[in-house]
């Protein structure tokens, strides 16, 4: 009986033992992914954030003078108005949208893309989404910002017709002469024939810098009435009370998985 009793005491401290691993080594993971994800967890630097970019400001303000397109943002910019008056009349980076050969982008789509490069220059509101990276041009990059539908597929719709020769317009093409050239051998087809869907275009083109979003869930537009106030400012306080919330104890998916499973088997045996 003795016996019996000490082998199963054995067991359950064990079993604890297996707990305490467990829990150890999940705060340990928690700890390694905060660290891999946002760059901060603080709420109010999240929603100010400019990005560390070639011509972004260190932090949002006001910018009476925004041109154009990047006009809505001009009670906080991140972008100043030379900036704001440049990506409308030349390539800001070098970037040409007109990279197959003797083919011009439509204005309707070009418009579009001066309002997405508007978003990218002059939002305050990318901070919960900013990871880093090691770019020429920046240091600093946001993935997978939640882009309303009507939006992304508007500039879809006024695309569609227009040519490119590659899907991922952040990785693919060669830099040459200070600007961007068709891969080699890449042939030119337009858009619809490229990306198919509006979804599957604006995540695809900046390298998952966008993500599709019903209109239903918190989500960013590309244009906005600033009589209203942006719109945006709201999306990114959700954004950031998710990563904040997410925070310490979030896992990588696999970890979790397996912690999960471990715990239970655990706490199932008799
Ligand atoms: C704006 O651009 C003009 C001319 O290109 C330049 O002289 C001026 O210094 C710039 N201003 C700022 C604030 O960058
Ligand atoms: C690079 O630019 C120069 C001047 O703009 C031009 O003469 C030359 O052909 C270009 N080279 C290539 C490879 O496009
Ligand atoms: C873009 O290209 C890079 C490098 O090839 C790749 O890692 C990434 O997944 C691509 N993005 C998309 C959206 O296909």
């Amino acid at each position: 009986m003795t016996i019996l009793k000490s082998t199963l005491n054995a067991l359950c401290s064990l079993r604890y033992a297996t707990m305490w691993f467990l829990l150890t080594a999940g705060m340990l993971l928690a700890c390694v992914a905060s660290a891999r994800g946002q760059l901060t967890d603080n709420i109010d630097d999240m929603l100010n954030w400019c990005l560390d970019g070639k011509h972004h400001k260190s932090r949002p303000g006001p910018e009476d003078k925004l041109h154009r397109f990047c006009s809505p943002w001009r009670e906080r910019a991140c972008c100043t108005a030379n900036i704001s008056r440049a990506l409308h009349t030349s390539s800001l980076h070098g970037f040409t949208y007109d990279h197959c050969p003797g083919r011009t982008m439509s204005a309707e789509c070009r418009w579009y893309f001066q309002r997405d490069h508007c978003f990218y220059e002059c939002s305050p509101n990318i901070g919960p989404w900013v990871t880093k990276v090691d770019m020429k041009i920046r240091n600093e990059r946001f993935v997978d910002v939640p882009l309303c539908a009507t939006h992304c597929t508007m500039w879809f719709e006024a695309c569609k017709r227009d040519f490119t020769c590659t899907d991922n317009w952040t990785r693919n093409f060669r830099w040459k002469n200070g600007t961007n050239h068709c891969p080699a051998g890449a042939p030119c087809f337009t858009f619809e024939q490229v990306y198919q869907t509006a979804d599957n275009f604006c995540e695809k083109v900046w390298d998952h810098s966008w993500k599709f979003t019903a209109d239903t869930e918190p989500c960013m537009q590309l244009w906005f009435d600033p009589a209203q106030g942006n719109p945006n400012d709201a999306v990114a306080r959700i954004g950031a009370e998710r990563v904040v919330a997410a925070g310490a104890w979030s896992l990588p998916p696999p970890a979790a998985a397996w912690l999960v499973a471990a715990a239970l088997a655990a706490a199932a045996r008799p």
